[in-house]
C-alpha cells in the first residue's frame, strides 16, 4: 500500500531501523527493489529525480511504481520526489500522487548555487503547507552535499553546487538544523556531511575528517525527534568496480561511505539513506560481464534478467545491514 514518508520514518525511528531510499528509472531498477524487499519483507522507498522524470517521462515513472503497489500490496511502498527545485516542482507531484517530496532549498532553482539560509526557510515552509494538506511528506535539506577533501560537490549529474564549498557549508549545524525544523516543520532532513552524489566521493576509505559521522551524532543530540537523511550514501562496491573494469570499463578508483558507518548513522537518527550509483554500478557490471561472456545474444531481456540479478543481491544486502528486514 502507498503510505507517506512520515508514517514510515516515524516506524522506523520506533524501531531503531533505517530506509534505503533507491532512486528509480526504470522497470528494471523497480523490480529489483521490490523482489529484494518482498524477500525480505521489508518496507519500500522509491524516489524520482528530476533526471529520472526527464528520462522516463513523469507518467512512465508513476505508473511502474504503481505498478508495484499493485503487484505488492502487502508491502508499504513510499513514492518519494527527489530534489525538488522550487516549490512549483512539488506542487505538480503532489498533485500527481506523490506521498512524499524532497524540497531542496539548500540551492537556488538553478541546483548550482547555494542559497541563503532564509530562502530555504521561505520555500521549504512554502512546500510544506501544501504537502500537509494533501497527508503528503516533506524532506527539506539544510547544508550542501560536497566532499570535505575537495570542497566540490561532486558529479556533474546529480544536484550539486558549483565552484568550491566552504568547511560551513559542507556540515549542517546543529544549532541552525534546530531552528530549521523548527520553522519549517519538515518530516525529514537531509543533512551535508561530506558525502556527495555520484561515484566520485572519496579519492581513499573514508576516515572520520573526510566523511563526518560525529557530526550526525551533534545533530542527533540537538534535534533528537527529527528523522535525519543521508544523501550521497552510495556505497561504491569495490567489487563491481572491479566487475565493471574488468569487462570494458574505465571507472576510476574511488571509494563510497561504508555501510558500517551508515549504519552507526542509524544509531543515530538516520532513517532514510539515499542510494543511486550502487544500483547504476551493479547494473553496468551485470550487463558488461553478461555481454561478454555471451557474445552471440541479442535479447535485451536476457542481459537486462541479469541488471535486476545484479541489482537485486545490493537491495537485499542493504535491507539486511539496514535492519529494515522483517519490518514491513
Ligand atoms: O540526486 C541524485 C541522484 O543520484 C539522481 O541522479 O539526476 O542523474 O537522476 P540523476
Ligand atoms: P548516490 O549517488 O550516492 O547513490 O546518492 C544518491 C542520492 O543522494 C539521491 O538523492
Ligand atoms: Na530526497
Ligand atoms: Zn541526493
Amino acid at each position: 500500500m502507498l503510505i507517506s514518508m512520515r508514517q514510515l520514518l516515524d516506524h522506523a525511528a520506533e524501531h531503531g531501523y533505517g530506509l534505503p531510499a533507491f532512486n528509480v528509472n526504470n522497470m528494471e531498477q523497480i523490480q529489483a527493489i521490490m523482489q529484494a524487499a518482498d524477500a525480505t519483507d521489508s518496507p519500500v522507498i522509491m524516489q524520482g529525480s528530476a533526471g529520472a522524470r526527464s528520462y522516463a517521462g513523469e507518467a512512465f515513472l508513476r505508473h511502474l511504481i504503481l505498478a508495484a503497489l499493485e503487484m505488492y500490496p502487502h508491502l508499504p511502498i513510499v513514492m518519494h520526489q527527489d530534489h525538488g527545485s522550487e516549490p512549483s516542482v512539488c506542487l505538480r507531484s503532489i498533485q500527481s500522487g506523490f506521498s512524499s517530496v524532497m524540497m531542496d532549498g539548500s540551492l537556488m532553482p538553478d541546483m548550482k548555487t547555494p542559497s541563503t539560509y532564509e530562502y530555504n526557510v521561505e520555500v521549504t515552509k512554502q512546500v510544506v503547507a501544501m504537502a500537509h494538506a494533501g497527508g503528503v511528506s516533506v524532506e527539506g535539506e539544510l547544508g550542501c552535499l560536497g566532499s570535505l577533501e575537495s570542497g566540490m560537490a561532486g558529479e556533474e549529474d546529480g544536484s550539486g553546487a558549483e565552484g568550491k564549498l566552504s568547511h560551513d557549508q559542507l556540515l549542517t549545524d546543529p544549532e541552525q538544523a534546530a531552528d530549521f525544523v523548527k520553522k519549517t516543520s519538515v518530516d525529514a532532513l537531509a543533512i551535508a556531511i561530506g558525502t556527495s552524489h555520484g561515484a566520485y566521493k572519496f579519492t581513499r576509505p573514508p576516515t572520520g575528517d573526510i566523511l563526518a559521522i560525529n557530526r550526525v551524532k551533534e545533530i542527533h543530540a540537538r534535534i533528537p525527534d527529527t528523522h535525519l537523511v543521508m544523501h550521497g550514501s552510495s556505497s561504491v562496491p569495490q567489487d563491481w568496480l572491479k566487475i565493471i573494469n574488468s569487462y570494458g570499463g574505465d571507472m576510476g578508483q574511488t571509494y563510497g561511505v561504508p555501510v558500517e558507518e551508515i549504519v552507526e548513522g542509524i544509531k543515530h537518527g538516520v532513517r532514510k539513506i539515499n542510494i543511486d550509483t550502487d544500483l547504476r554500478m551493479a547494473s553496468t557490471g551485470s550487463i558488461r560481464k553478461f555481454l561478454h561472456e555471451n557474445p552471440a545474444v541479442f535479447d535485451p531481456r536476457k542481459f537486462l534478467k541479469e541488471a535486476t540479478k545484479g541489482m537485486t543481491s545490493i537491495c537485499k544486502a542493504r535491507y539486511e545491514a539496514f535492519g529494515c528486514a522483517g519490518m514491513a
